[in-house]
């Protein structure tokens, strides 16, 4: 049976947070006080984690996993987990901020991963320390070059752009993802910061990275699929670049997503305002037949969209961290 909401989206990807967890502290992520983690015991277990996955594949039909968090790598043994997922035989790809992967970019190839994205929103030492909190740039770029060494293909570089703040490094970026051969993806900022800096003027849109970039190295468009992003190819021939528009152009009429929270909670939308309690369920005894039963209802609850452009807009109360990118 296929997971379809009363929209008619047929949801197959699966986006699993494995710790609301962080080695940064970014400035986007968290408040200066930095932020208050889930209880351990909260967490769900790799065999909780695998179990929910395991239905998701067996009974709808879903055939991409991506790890997420808080920061992903932080939760010890990940490569266990990632050889439970792989056997599930998925699309398997994890989101991160690329710090640890000097030390894990092999043992999680070996493990079965297959995709890697990493987040990076400033190519400027004293720039990125402000945004993170952390003077890693330099260990970023190495994990960069781990995770091609490693063989993960594509290697995708997340920008997330702030009017102000990074907006002056697009061209830069353009730059660094041809010479480097990854896919850099410019992220229109959403307003799920823990500060709640955003406001629509932070935004940069869609049409003003894609006409900067053109102008230096001339791209054309490539056909989109429910993914995301908005892809272009640079006409000579040397790579792509993706930019994810939320906000300017949402892509919510070809959602296809589910999330799992690193605590348990079934989400419909990023931006949704409920949780569904699998993990209670699940502790509590719940049957296969019993999960399957919250997962479905959650889908059917499902609304068109997010609303960041209306006067309906409501905040989700969770942070970027707690729901898992
Ligand atoms: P690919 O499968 O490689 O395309 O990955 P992805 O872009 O789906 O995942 P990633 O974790 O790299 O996320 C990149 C950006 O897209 C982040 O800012 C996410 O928050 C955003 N994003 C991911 N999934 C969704 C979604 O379902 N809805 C919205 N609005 N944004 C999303
Ligand atoms: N808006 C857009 N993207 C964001 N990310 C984190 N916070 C935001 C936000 N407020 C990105 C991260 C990571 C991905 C999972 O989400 O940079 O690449
Ligand atoms: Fe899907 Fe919600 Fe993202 Fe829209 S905002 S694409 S409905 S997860």
């Amino acid at each position: 049976m296929e997971l379809v909401d009363t929209f008619g989206r047929v949801h197959r990807d699966l986006r699993i947070a494995v710790t609301d967890r962080c080695n940064f502290r970014c400035q986007y992520c968290m408040t200066e006080e930095g932020m208050v983690w889930m209880p351990r015991e909260g967490l769900l277990s790799f065999e909780e984690i695998e179990r929910i996955a395991r239905l998701a594949v067996e009974r709808y039909g879903v055939d991409s996993i991506r790890l997420t968090g808080g920061e992903p790598t932080v939760r010890a043994h990940l490569s266990r987990l990632v050889k439970k997922l792989a056997a599930l035989d998925v699309d398997l790809a994890m989101t991160t901020n690329g710090v640890s992967l000097p030390l894990v970019a092999n043992d999680l190839r070996d493990a079965g991963l297959r995709r890697l994205n990493i987040s990076l929103d400033s190519l400027h030492r004293d720039r990125f320390l402000e945004l993170t909190r952390r003077d890693d740039l330099d260990r970023v770029l190495q994990g960069i070059d781990a995770a091609i060494d490693a063989g993960f293909d594509p290697v995708k570089i997340n920008v997330v752009l702030m009017n102000g703040i990074n907006d002056d490094e697009i061209v830069d970026f353009a730059r660094f993802g041809r010479e480097k051969g990854v896919i850099v993806r410019f992220i229109e900022f959403m307003p799920l910061d823990a500060d709640e800096k955003w406001g629509p003027e932070r935004v940069v849109p869609l049409k003003r990275i894609m006409e900067e970039i053109n102008e230096v190295f001339p791209i054309e468009p490539v056909e989109r699929t429910s993914a995301p992003a908005t892809r272009y190819r640079y006409t000579d021939g040397e790579g792509e670049i993706g930019i994810i528009a939320t906000v300017t152009e949402k892509f919510c009429d070809t959602c296809d997503r589910i999330r799992l929270t690193a605590d348990g909670q079934f989400r419909n939308c990023l931006f949704a305002v409920t949780d569904y309690n699998l993990r209670d369920a699940m502790r509590g005894g719940a049957s296969d037949d019993e999960l399957a039963q919250i997962i479905e209802g959650a889908v059917h609850d499902k609304w068109a969209g997010h609303g960041i452009d209306t006067v309906h807009f409501i905040r989700p109360k969770r942070n970027m961290s707690q729901i898992g990118g």
